[in-house]
C-alpha cells in the first residue's frame, strides 16, 4: 500500500474561497473546465439525476458552482428542475452568470453565501450537487449539517472531490493529463497544472471524509471512491 502524505490546505483558506483571486485567470480556468472536464461533469449529472433519483421538477443546490458548468449541465438536461449555485467568490459569480446567459440558460441562478451557513430555509432542496468544492470548505461538518438541514428527507445529494491518494497508475495518468492541458495556449496551462496539484493535496481520502460524515448529520452517506474522484452521496434507490 502507499503511504498517504498529509493533507495540506489550499493557501486560501483565510477566506474559506479558494482560489486566490488575485492570481487566478478566472476567464482561462472557465474555458479549462468546459473544455477539459465536460465529460466528467456530465457523467456526475447523470449519476445525480439517474442512479440516485433526482426529482425532475424539484429544485436543487449547488455548492460552490464556480464557473457554473455543472448548472448549467443540469439546468439543460432537466430544464424542469430550478438550480441555485452558492458561490462564495464574487469573480467566480460574475463568470457564472455571464457563462449562463450565454448558453440561454433560464432555471440556473447563483447567489452569494457560505455553505457552512447556508441562506436557505430547512427542507427547502430536493438535491445538492458539489463538485471541487469539498476541500476548500474550513468546516466541513457543518457544511454537511447544513446539507442535512436544507434537504428535504427524501432529497438526494452528492459532493464529490478530488482525492490525494491517487494510485501510481492515476498519478502517471494526472502527469500524462496535466502535461497535455500545458500544451494548450488558450487556457492557462501553468496555472491550472499548479492548481491541480494543490487541489489533491488539499483533498480528503474516503477515510477521512467518512470519518467527517459520521461527524454529522450526513452520516447516512455513502463514499464511493473513483480514479480521481472521492465522493459523499445518498443511497442508492433500489
Ligand atoms: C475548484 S472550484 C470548483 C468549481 C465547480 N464546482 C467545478 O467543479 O468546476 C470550487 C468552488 O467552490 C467555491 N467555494 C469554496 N468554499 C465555499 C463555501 N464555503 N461556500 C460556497 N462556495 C465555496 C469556490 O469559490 C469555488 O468557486
Amino acid at each position: 500500500m502507499r503511504r498517504v502524505k498529509p493533507r495540506v490546505p489550499e493557501a486560501d483558506e483565510t477566506q474559506g474561497a479558494i482560489i486566490d483571486e488575485a492570481q487566478l485567470d478566472m476567464e482561462g480556468y472557465s474555458r479549462f473546465c468546459k473544455r477539459y472536464l465536460a465529460g466528467e461533469y456530465q457523467k456526475l449529472v447523470s449519476f445525480f439525476v439517474n442512479d440516485l433519483g433526482l426529482n425532475p421538477q424539484g429544485r436543487v443546490l449547488e455548492i460552490g458552482p464556480g464557473p457554473g458548468w455543472i448548472g448549467i449541465c443540469l439546468a439543460k438536461e432537466l430544464p424542469s428542475v430550478g438550480v441555485v449555485g452558492l458561490e462564495l467568490s464574487p469573480d467566480m459569480r460574475r463568470v457564472a452568470q455571464r457563462n449562463i446567459q450565454q448558453e440561454g440558460v433560464a432555471s440556473f441562478e447563483v447567489v452569494p453565501g457560505d455553505a457552512s451557513a447556508m441562506p436557505f430555509e430547512d427542507d427547502s432542496f430536493d438535491g445538492v450537487i458539489s463538485n471541487g468544492s469539498l476541500h476548500h470548505w474550513l468546516a466541513p461538518v457543518a457544511t454537511f449539517d447544513e446539507v442535512a438541514r436544507v434537504l428535504k428527507p427524501e432529497g438526494v445529494f452528492v459532493i464529490s472531490d478530488g482525492r490525494r491518494d491517487l494510485s501510481l497508475g492515476a498519478e502517471v495518468l494526472y502527469q500524462l493529463l496535466s502535461g497535455f492541458a500545458l500544451l494548450d495556449w488558450s487556457v492557462p496551462g501553468r496555472q491550472m497544472r499548479r492548481g491541480w496539484r494543490t487541489s489533491i493535496e488539499a483533498g480528503y481520502t474516503a477515510l477521512e471524509l467518512r470519518a467527517l460524515l459520521d461527524a454529522s448529520r450526513l452520516s447516512i452517506a455513502v463514499v464511493r471512491e473513483q480514479l480521481f474522484d472521492v465522493s459523499a452521496h445518498s443511497p442508492l434507490r433500489s
